[in-house]
């Protein structure tokens, strides 16, 4: 009888290492199979980034050599007496709204490497959102002329509240810029309501608007809903990095068909922003 329980503590025993090695299988095949899913996450996010410095690259140098050309062409003018002082207030505004432009795709990528990097940190202070609605939209007079078009602004006098000044200029800012490169020189709509606890910022184009199915995908990293190269090209990340500064501060964000065709960007805000990491 106890013969029969050594053999049975035994077959047991042995049933158990064998429970326990065939756990251990099924655990380093789990691993593995999370290894090889980690290993083609990373060689995606690395063949993103290469992308994205190829893009980058090419975005920050073809605009240089106009520039130069441009300068280089005031400055001979000028040598030679052959300008006006009006054409040469004209050909000076030409290269600064270039410049600004050319400084602001440098700031975005900026931005991108600081979300990426997860070092965005929001510094919220007080301020009257109406006021930098005003001042964001005020800098695109020159851009709206020279696109043929219009920005029209409706916001209410005031609109105190706690927000990072320079994610909410940086949002606005790329959603006028993009109203203006995709809305068909048509005008261009900014609205700011005040809802209490809630702020809604609003900017319509009416040009061909963003189809139902790619809504959400536009805010994706590198997306774009146009060929490479179309509307003077872009790096297909202005949206992504609004939509992370609009969440950064508990915001949302989404996009509709305007009434009447074109698109609206609806920018929902809290009032009162926490100071937080994104
Ligand atoms: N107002 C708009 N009307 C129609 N399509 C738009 C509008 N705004 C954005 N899109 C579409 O969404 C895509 C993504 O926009 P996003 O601003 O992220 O990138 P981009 O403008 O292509 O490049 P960039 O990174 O230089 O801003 C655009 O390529 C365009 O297809
Ligand atoms: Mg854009």
């Amino acid at each position: 009888m106890s013969h029969m329980v050594t053999v049975g503590q035994r077959v047991y025993r042995m049933s158990s290492m064998i429970q326990d090695l065939s756990d251990r299988a099924s655990s380093s095949q789990a691993s593995l199979e999370d290894l090889r899913r980690r290993n083609a996450e990373l060689v995606e996010a690395v063949a993103a980034r290469d992308a994205f410095i190829a893009i980058a690259a090419h975005e920050l140098r073809n605009p240089m050599t106009p520039m130069i050309g441009q300068v280089e062409l005031l400055l001979s003018a000028v040598k030679a007496g052959k300008y006006s002082s009006q054409q040469i207030e004209q050909r000076l505004e030409r290269i600064n709204l270039v410049m600004n432009h050319y400084l602001k795709r440098a700031s975005t990528l900026l931005d991108v490497s600081r979300i990426t990097s997860g070092n965005l940190r929001l510094d919220p202070s007080p301020f009257d959102l109406a006021d930098v609605v005003r001042g964001v939209v005020e800098t695109f007079a020159e851009a709206a002329r020279h696109g043929g078009t219009s920005i029209r602004i409706e916001v209410p006098l005031t609109c105190p509240g706690v927000w990072d000044r320079l994610a909410i200029e940086q949002i606005i800012d790329n959603l006028i810029s993009n109203a203006i490169k995709y809305g068909a020189r048509q005008p261009v709509d900014v609205m700011l309501h005040d809802g209490g606890s809630t702020i809604l910022v609003q900017i319509r184009d009416h040009g061909p608007g963003v189809s139902p199915e790619n809504r959400t995908r536009i805010f994706g990293r590198f997306e774009r809903a146009v060929g490479p190269g179309e509307h003077g090209g872009g790096f297909g990340i202005g949206l992504w990095v609004v939509r992370q500064l609009v969440e950064a501060m508990n915001g949302k964000i989404v996009v509709d068909g305007a009434k009447g065709g074109g698109s609206v960007f609806n920018v929902t805000l809290p009032r009162h922003v926490e100071a937080s990491r994104a």
